[in-house]
């Protein structure tokens, strides 16, 4: 192991396996320690316990003299910049910098300890500009592009005085109903930790001292998306294997990019809340995963331990959350109210205290905020972020599928109707605290500017129109806009059913049986369940909850101005009832591996529970032919794997229609026999590429160990010798594969 710059380059050795990697850890937060400890060996035991403090405040109700004489005492490490609880959904004022500042003087000169305080907020898919939200992002499949993205979200949020955010949600999901499942990056381990690597490194870049960087907070640690029934803030039962290969491997990734903090989740995993848990916050964040930053609860999580069963009381939920490993506590004052007795009386070492602290501490140096505390504006270009919003929320859209009708004539006449011709506020998304609803273009507008020599007939409710209608008459083409509110996604707003509202079902019943060509443009946050509509439409693109550019990235894929590419990272289900429906499942004994297409009818007696679009799936106005997948080799030594050395496999991809577009070639494996079940398709590569009309482009992917092997079930990784498939192609179904033993 050994330093280069700020990051660590650090080789793992496992013995058993004779495994070694090279990883690149981010930034490394521990070179800070001894400069952290010499603050702390000058720090009182009560000042030691203010730094573990979050305060918001809301709490103290305007009595802005005792905030002030509490931050003076050196009783406050941190404030978020929320006033309610579950900020996401509930209006949150904007961030008044100035004020902020004023508070943040009081802590560094009128503090003994002039300790700076570190400001958070809900900064999740945009601050003023909004960008898709990351379930639709995560369709993009390019991370450029969002890493670019979250560097502009990081420029506006310091802008505001906002040094750190909560976000990436990294919380893997299977199902739709949590209406948290938006916030992240889907269901795929890869996807997840691809997309958490770009976010950190969007917002945290090079360098955490930089005027226009912000610090990450990897969310919500851990399995908070395995809540059961989709139900929100509820128990899991996590096997270790699943943890391991499903929902570590995000977080994972988001440590090694050098994420500074670590949120703990409210769920509990198998009986044990992870805000009280030292297996899930220092045995393996700290031990495995050598994350180096701090830990900070959710809201007010640390007192829920009593009520979770698992403390006495407020003060028993303080010792068994900081001795878990969890150092900032967020709003619910246990620690400030409890931390100093429990030492003072020897129930809590002040070693312990001194710990977090110290990370705490460690933190705040690299990012450089005892040398620039306050909140500074910095030059950002609006427009620039506007195009960027634009750019990925027509990249996350899908086009889901297109008898023909699409893209649309600028000369025709077009039906406009359903719920979000006129909606603003529900396009931004949930999560979004500081963009304006006001400042968003509704698709309306959106449409209208797009026409050259056509006309809009439009109507924003869904109400009865027949045959004699303008609509009807007059449109050579009706496109639906509907979806769903973000007040049925984001926290505490999880749903039972995944399907569009009754109004909406029957106004694409009445389009159908008027025979018009119909095109459904779908503004959600989830993937919805559309058997029993997509048959009635003649197009479908899943435009989501896409950001401050959604209706205008709508619009410019209608009309053929951008050709779609973005693809599923979440299997969408015909109904609510197939739910949990996700494609990297282990195969059957028996024939129900119905996501395949083997025997579907014995999943369900009464429907066919094949995905209604698998994962990666995703249209274009142009067609791809994939050729068969090549590889440099047909076997590789097991100790040559081992060692570093990988193989390439690789495919033509060939443009054979009538535009220029971009596909993203999925690269999946399947280990066909091993000691642990293994799924039947596993998302390992993925590269985006813009491929000319009547062009063919190669595209090879490096296969190594990092690809073959497993996490057991103590969280070692392991490769076994045996077949593995290596299937190429345009979604998780394709067939077009090759063999490659490992011996
Ligand atoms: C609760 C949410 O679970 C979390 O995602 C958020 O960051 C905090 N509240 C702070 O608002």
């Amino acid at each position: 192991m050994f330093l280069l710059k700020n990051h660590l380059i650090y080789f793992i050795i496992n013995k058993d396996n004779y495994f070694f990697i090279l990883e690149v850890v981010g930034i490394m937060y521990k070179q800070f320690e001894e400069r952290a400890e010499k603050i702390i060996s000058q720090m009182t035991l009560k000042e030691k316990v203010g730094q573990l403090n979050q305060i918001t405040i809301t709490s103290f109700k305007n009595d802005f003299d005792s905030l002030k004489s509490f931050i003076r005492e050196g009783n406050v490490g941190s404030i978020i910049l929320a006033s309610s609880a579950t900020a996401g959904n509930d209006p949150q004022g904007h961030v008044n910098m100035e004020f902020y500042n004023e508070l943040q003087k009081i802590a560094v000169e009128e503090s003994r300890m002039k300790i700076p305080m570190i400001y958070g907020r809900d900064v999740i898919h945009g601050h003023r500009t909004v960008y898709p939200l990351p379930l639709a992002s995560a369709a993009a499949f390019n991370d450029s592009l969002v890493e670019k993205c979250y560097h502009n979200i990081a420029e506006e949020a310091v802008s505001d005085g906002i040094r750190w955010t909560f976000s990436p949600m990294l919380d893997l999901c299977h199902d739709p109903r949590w209406g948290r499942m938006v916030e992240g990056p889907g269901e795929d381990p890869y996807v997840g930790a691809r997309v958490a690597e770009a976010c950190v490194k969007g917002f945290q870049g090079d360098d955490l001292t930089a005027k226009d960087s912000i610090v990450a907070c990897a969310k919500h640690y851990l399995g908070y998306g395995a809540s059961e029934g989709g139900r929100d803030y509820f128990r899991t039962e996590i096997s270790d294997t699943t943890l391991y290969n499903t929902i570590v491997p995000a977080f994972r990734a988001a440590v090694k990019a050098g994420v500074g903090t670590v949120m703990s989740s409210f769920n509990d995993i198998n009986g044990t809340p992870v805000t009280g848990s030292k297996k899930y916050l220092s045995d393996i964040l700290r031990d495995k995963l050598k994350f180096e930053g701090f830990v900070v609860s959710d809201w007010a999580a640390v007192e829920q331990l009593a009520r979770q069963g698992y403390a006495e009381d407020r003060a028993d939920c303080t010792k068994k959350a900081l001795e878990a490993g969890l150092d900032l506590d967020m709003c619910d004052k246990c620690y400030i109210e409890n931390l100093e007795k429990l030492v003072l009386d020897g129930k809590v070492s002040e070693s312990t205290v001194d710990l977090a602290v110290k990370r705490i501490l460690c933190v705040k140096l690299a990012m450089g905020l005892f040398d620039r505390p306050y909140g500074e504006k910095v030059d950002y270009d609006r427009a620039e972020h506007l195009a960027d919003a634009k750019a990925l929320a027509a990249e996350s859209m899908v086009l889901l599928k297109n008898n023909g009708v699409l893209p649309l004539k600028k000369d025709a006449n077009i039906g406009l109707v359903g719920p979000f011709v006129t909606e603003r506020r529900s396009l931004l998304g949930t999560w979004t605290l500081d963009g304006s609803a006001d400042e968003t273009p509704n698709f309306l507008e959106a449409m209208k500017s797009k026409l050259r020599g056509g006309k809009l007939f439009c109507r924003d409710l869904s109400g009865i129109f027949d045959n004699s209608s303008t609509i009807n008459y007059k449109s050579d083409v009706v496109v639906l806009a509907l979806g769903e509110s973000y007040l049925t996604t984001g926290e505490a707003y999880s749903v039972s059913d995944i399907s569009l509202s009754k109004d909406q079902l029957e106004l694409v019943d009445k389009m159908h049986s008027m025979g018009k060509k119909t095109v459904g443009v779908i503004f959600s946050a989830r993937p919805m369940a559309l058997e029993g509509v997509a048959d009635k439409l003649d197009a479908i693109v899943y435009a989501w909850h896409s950001g401050s550019e959604t209706a205008n990235a709508a619009a410019d894929i209608l009309f053929g101005d951008t050709v779609p590419s973005g693809k599923t990272a979440v299997t969408f289900p015909r109904k609510t009832g197939h739910i949990p429906l996700y494609y990297n499942i282990t195969a059957s004994g028996r024939p129900v591996d119905g996501y395949y297409g083997v025997n579907p009818q014995n999943n369900y007696v009464d429907s066919v529970a094949t995905p209604m679009y698998p994962f990666g799936y995703g249209l274009s106005y142009t067609s791809f032919e994939y050729s068969a997948p090549k590889c440099d080799t047909t076997e590789i030594e097991y100790n040559d794997l081992l060692n570093g050395k990988s193989f390439t496999v690789s495919v033509d991809v060939a443009n054979v229609g009538d535009y220029d577009g971009k596909e993203t070639v999925q690269l999946y494996i399947r280990d066909k026999v091993a000691s642990i079940m293994r799924p039947i398709r596993e998302l390992k590569g993925y590269e985006k590429v813009l491929i000319e009309k009547g062009t063919t482009k190669t595209v090879s992917f490096s296969v190594g160990a990092e690809s073959l092997g497993f996490y057991n079930e103590n969280g070692d990784y392991v490769i076994e010798k045996g077949e593995f498939e290596i299937f190429v192609g345009a979604n998780c179904l394709t067939e077009n594969k090759i063999t490659v033993r490992v011996k």
